[in-house]
């Protein structure tokens, strides 16, 4: 298949980071039962992968500025594109060792997201985007599921757990949607969450209070695949406020109708 410059870039610095995450990945199973357990190597392998990417995009596209999870934002001479990096998605899986969790690469240009990658270095499903060039898995033309109905639909979700979010809130929209849909799913990586509903695993995806680099590759995917990706007052940049909700249309609006009639948003 033949992509563009800017995908080769993106392709060759995530599959470098993988490599090292993959290998830590390997390690983190020995350390489990070790006394201080694999969470100060997590947080290592987490920097290193970080490290290695900023270096790869930014060889290839000196000046741009890199906004990542691990070392925050750092400016370029290039004022009108950022690279948004998380370069491990899914820690807790990682910790665990659960093997679902991803790099996740955009590319923001002015107030754009013009470019997405999310790579699971333990399948190897790298799933990308381009404005205006549709979304792929590996080789594989995406789109998203065409269910119509919530009632039929396979319902992703982001929870709270132990010192972040409101727990209450989250108890009333489970609440309200639970009872309305055919499954319900939270799988612990933001960023896989949103690749999935891309590939039309998922039918509809929502979470609250996450951060720019968990939503924003995620955002063009499910966009490219013909989806709708809003927050939750409908707003076009979820990755700027925190909160998102992305399906296909008839979902995408019937679960956010669900959350706003509960009272939720
Ligand atoms: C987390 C994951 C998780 C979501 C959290 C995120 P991290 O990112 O995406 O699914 O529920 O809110 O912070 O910490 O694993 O990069
Ligand atoms: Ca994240
Ligand atoms: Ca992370």
């Amino acid at each position: 298949m033949l992509r563009s410059a800017l995908l080769n870039v993106m392709i060759k610095a995530a599959r470098k980071a993988a490599r090292t995450l993959k290998r830590d990945f390997g390690e983190v199973e020995h350390l489990q039962v070790s006394l201080k357990g694999p969470a100060n190597f997590v947080t290592a392998a987490d920097r290193r992968a970080e490290e290695t990417l900023h270096e790869e995009l930014l060889q290839a596209r000196p000046g741009y500025g890199f906004l990542g999870e691990e070392g925050g934002r750092r400016e370029g001479s290039d004022k009108t594109h950022t690279w948004i990096v998380d370069p491990l998605d899914g820690t807790t899986n990682f910790l665990h060792g659960i093997p679902h969790f991803a790099i996740s690469i955009a590319l923001q240009r002015e107030d754009t997201i013009v470019a997405g990658l999310i790579y699971n270095p333990a399948n190897d499903d790298l799933v990308t985007a381009e404005r205006g060039k549709g979304a792929f898995l590996n080789d594989q033309r995406l789109r998203v599921a065409g269910r119509k109905r919530l009632a039929d639909s396979i319902v992703a979700c982001g929870l709270p757990h132990r010192g972040r979010g409101d727990l209450v809130l989250a108890s009333r929209e489970l609440a309200a949607v639970q009872e309305k849909v055919a499954g319900l799913r939270r799988f612990g990586a933001a960023a896989l969450d949103l690749a999935w509903v891309a590939a039309g695993r998922y039918d509809v995806y929502w979470e609250r209070d996450l951060a720019p680099w968990d939503i924003a590759a995620g955002l063009i995917l499910v966009r490219e695949a013909g989806g709708y990706v809003t927050d939750l007052k409908g707003g076009e940049a979820p990755h700027v406020t925190g909160n998102v909700i992305a399906g296909n249309e008839d979902v995408h609006r019937e679960l956010l109708r669900q959350l706003k009639e509960a009272g939720t948003t």
